[in-house]
């Protein structure tokens, strides 16, 4: 990948992480077992994390970062607004989905990055944070599905 190519995957990862924040925001707000309401407060405060590390390293390569509140961040908003009205369970299926989809970009740009080593190292951190997060999803949901048996 060209340096262009690199700023603006960069820039498609940080609208999303940007995009989870809301969504994960809104349904820390909505889910009533504080077990899990908490799961999700801390995995938003990482997500949170990789937008400020995806901004830094626009930045770093001269590329004009996302901003919070741009039209795919609001997307983000009323998605995490409309599930919030959901079970919690949707609602975790609704976060592994976004979830699977970030290890997937996450690992394309890591294999096909040639020759910029900080971004691929920052990007395998982001690829196993996203990693630890859908298993934790994973077995919630498992929990809540046995619940209803
Ligand atoms: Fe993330
Ligand atoms: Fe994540």
């Amino acid at each position: 990948m060209e340096k262009g190519e690199i700023i603006n995957a960069l820039n498609r990862n940080l609208r999303a992480e940007l995009s989870a924040v809301e969504i994960y925001g809104a349904h820390a707000e909505a889910i009533k077992e504080d077990e899990i309401a908490q799961g999700v407060k801390a995995i938003l405060e990482v997500e949170r994390g990789h937008a400020e590390k995806l901004t830094k390293r626009i930045e770093e390569l001269g590329g004009l970062p996302a901003q919070p509140g741009e039209k795919d961040t609001r997307i983000g908003k009323s998605l995490g607004m409309t599930s919030s009205q959901a079970s919690t369970q949707e609602m975790l299926k609704f976060e592994l989905s976004e979830e699977q989809q970030a290890i997937k970009d996450y690992s394309f740009q890591i294999a096909y990055i040639m020759d910029d080593t900080t971004t691929i190292e920052m990007l395998k951190k982001n690829l196993m944070d996203e990693i630890d997060h859908a298993d934790w999803l994973k077995s919630k949901i498992a929990e809540l599905e046995l619940k209803q048996k």
